[in-house]
């Protein structure tokens, strides 16, 4: 039987401290504190499977095999894109998201698209029972080559098992419900967590086994149990999307296999997650035409253009501080881009509520969408609509200039693409637009040229 002594954990970032504190001197968190038995170091727990420590010897890099040409396909085109281009063996990759969110049912779509693949895959719940499993499959449709699965919550157990089953990709549901006996704490604290995502590491490491784990989200957004889950993993993922809407996202927010730029983009419907292919059109699908400040920009998802509405609302203020709201986007931002329209241009903003909101529920910081917010903002104020067919971006600066922005041309296509006829971009960038483009590009030098175009629909010299 371990040793077991207690310690306290800070539950932001797990910092170990033998005595209770205020504050976390590692995160500065206040009041994060808890208490949880664990076992003393370096004895390992009841039932566990010790790996023999090998003799470590410095080999050379160029005799190591890359993994890269090894990487597997999901058979989900969307999630093979956030990976960074499909699955690496022995890789370890966290799943967050809100409960409901979708996490389960895209993994076990997954581990459908692997085992038609022939790729040996065991799912994991700690949540569900076969039968309620089974009843989702149901509604996801058919599985044409069967699909190993294993209702268990002790991670020993799994642990064992999946050495004998030897399979290539693993999926936890969820990290909470798992617990190892030799920790006494109970399933989803912070030890436990700690311990668990230990355990599956060595496994994914020593077998080459690809493992995927399921994490519940906090009220605040990040992964429950501690940061130190996230440095961990090799890869967190983040799935998320507006409860009401129907549409998600999977962001990838750590990735030591690719690119953490992109995402993939899916729509909830009745039988399960479909990868959505072009996100602008479904993006600006069932917006408003002809209405006064409503304005289409086209931000960048990795490599990919996505085009979205902004909408602005300026109205009269009965209140002594005027009201600001930004959802979807930095609200900071907003009071700066209002600031430089009340200084440049003058526009009485002082005396007016504003509500900005990217539709859809998206959540964008980029600075190549301030042009929009800043036209919508002018368009509301001065109810003057922007015609539909017109696509602005840019980003802009304090004195009111308009500052040019990466990949300009890639943006234009896309709205060439989708059929929009005006594009308003920043000056600087004209010099990379190629003139043979089927739209109409007009380069925005200040905020005052973009007033005078939604005004007039003319820029002056
Ligand atoms: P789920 O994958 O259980 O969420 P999580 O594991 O992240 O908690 O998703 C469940 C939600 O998805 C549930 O509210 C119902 C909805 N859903 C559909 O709309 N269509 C479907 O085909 C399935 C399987 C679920
Ligand atoms: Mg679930």
């Amino acid at each position: 039987m371990a040793k077991s002594k207690n310690i306290f954990f800070c539950q932001e970032c797990g910092y170990e401290s033998a005595k209770w504190l205020g504050q976390c001197p590692a995160c500065k968190a206040w009041n994060t504190f808890v208490e949880e038995p664990t076992i003393g170091k370096g004895s390992t727990a009841s039932g566990g499977i010790r790996y023999q420590a090998k003799a470590s010897e410095p080999v050379l890099l160029s005799s190591v095999h890359s993994s890269d040409e090894k990487r597997r396909p999901t058979g989900i085109s969307e999630f093979d894109r956030v990976l960074g281009g499909g699955i690496v063996p022995g890789s370890l990759v966290l799943v967050g998201g809100d409960p409901g969110i979708g996490k389960s049912t895209l993994l076990l779509q997954m581990s459908r698209c692997l085992s038609e693949q022939s790729c040996r895959t065991v799912y994991v719940s700690g949540e569900e029972s076969l039968q309620q499993i089974r009843l989702r499959a149901d509604r996801l449709g058919v599985f044409k080559n069967d699909l190993a699965m294993l209702c268990e919550t002790n991670l020993d157990v799994i642990q064992e098992t999946i050495l004998k089953y030897k399979p290539e990709v693993v999926i936890i549901d969820s990290i909470q419900t798992m617990y190892r006996e030799a920790i006494s704490s109970g399933a989803g604290s912070v030890s436990q967590v700690r311990e668990a995502t230990s355990v599956l590491m060595q496994l994914a490491k020593r077998e080459n086994i690809a493992i995927f784990i399921v994490g519940h989200v906090t009220k605040e957004g990040v992964v429950a149990g501690p940061r130190v889950l996230e440095h961990m993993v090799d890869t967190v993922l983040y799935f998320e999307g507006d409860r009401h809407a129907s549409y998600r996202l999977l962001r990838a927010v750590k990735n030591r296999f690719g690119s953490t730029n992109e995402i993939g983009v899916f729509e909830m419907c009745s039988e399960g997650l479909t990868e959505v292919k072009n996100p602008s059109e479904f993006m600006l699908s069932g917006r408003p035409e002809g209405t006064a400040g409503s304005v289409v920009a086209c931000a960048m998802e990795g490599t990919r253009p996505l085009m979205l509405e902004v909408q602005a609302l300026v109205c009269q203020t009965n209140f002594q501080i005027p009201r600001r709201t930004a959802a979807g986007t930095d609200y900071n931002r907003v009071n700066l881009l209002l600031a430089v329209l009340e200084k440049r241009l003058g526009l009485k903003l002082a005396g007016c509520d504003a509500y900005i909101n990217l539709a859809g529920g998206m959540r964008l910081n980029e600075p190549a969408i301030d042009l929009a917010i800043v036209a919508a903002v002018i368009s509301s104020y001065r109810n003057a609509a922007v015609e539909s067919d017109t696509m602005i971006f840019g980003e802009v600066g304090l004195t009111g200039e308009v500052r040019a922005v990466s990949q300009a041309e890639q943006r234009v296509r896309e709205a060439e693409k989708l059929g929009f006829k005006v594009c308003c971009i920043p000056q600087s960038n004209m010099k990379y637009i190629r003139s043979n483009t089927g739209i109409r590009v007009i380069g925005i030098r200040n905020v005052k040229d973009l007033y005078d175009f939604i005004c007039t629909g003319r820029v002056s010299e």
